[in-house]
């Protein structure tokens, strides 16, 4: 079966959007599918809305969860408060914490979760919230090492939660549109394979 068509089977499956997050969801589910391959045209029934909690919310933090908008955001964490004080403005009725595992504890109603923390408490926290079976969007480095990467991938599968890692413009709706529509493949024929490749920064190419 084609990328494309298996889209369509998602578009025309009966299973809603906070199932396919919760549930058997492949690691793509989270924010890169567009919105009416997940739940059909117009405005999304109550319902039907993801519960989100952001974790960090710092500059990529904030951003992150101006993406989820149309979503219910349901809680907040971040260790400063001064660093907090914007989004927090931006959605009221959230709860607030300064602990995250304070929040996983008490916020049952949590989907998924934001992780936008610094660098070296990505894998911790991502962790914790797959544990308690929430979706999650880490934002990149995922992890420290290739160690806590694998912990990561097999937490993954155990619970079957939806993930993914934040790289900014290759989570972009319309680059993945692309990929949709070239059906992925080889390496070669990947357009995120040779978009990455042809990066250039100050060292010269990468990727
Ligand atoms: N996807 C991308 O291309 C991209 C771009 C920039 C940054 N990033 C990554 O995003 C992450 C956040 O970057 P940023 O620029 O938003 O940083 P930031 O410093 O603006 O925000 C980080 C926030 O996390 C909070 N925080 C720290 N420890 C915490 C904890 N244990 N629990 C809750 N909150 C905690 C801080 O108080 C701060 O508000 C970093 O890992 C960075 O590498 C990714």
């Amino acid at each position: 079966m084609t990328r494309r068509n298996e889209n369509k089977r998602v578009k025309n499956s009966p299973i809603s959007r906070r199932q396919l997050l919760g549930g058997a969801a492949t690691a793509t589910a989270f924010f890169i599918v567009p919105r009416h391959v997940l739940g059909g045209q117009g405005n999304q029934p109550p319902s039907e809305k993801l519960n989100i909690a952001g974790i960090g919310l710092g500059a990529m933090g904030a951003d992150n969860l101006r993406a989820c908008d149309a979503e219910n955001i349901v809680a907040l964490c971040d260790v400063d408060w001064d660093m907090a004080a914007i989004t927090f403005q931006r959605y009221p009725k959230a709860k607030r914490y300064k602990d995250y595992r304070r929040m996983l504890d008490r916020e049952d109603n949590i989907d998924a979760v934001i992780v936008a923390t610094p660098d070296h408490t990505h894998a911790v926290i991502t962790a914790a919230a797959m544990k308690r079976g929430k979706g999650v969007y880490t934002q990149m480095p995922l992890a420290h090492d290739v160690w806590e990467v694998r912990q990561l991938a097999r937490i993954a599968r155990e619970s079957g939660v939806a993930t993914q890692m934040g790289n900014e413009r290759y989570s972009a709706p319309t680059v993945r549109r692309v990929g949709f529509a070239s059906g992925y493949g080889t390496a070669a024929s990947d357009p995120f394979a040779r978009s990455t490749a042809g990066r250039t920064g100050p060292s010269g190419p990468r990727g």
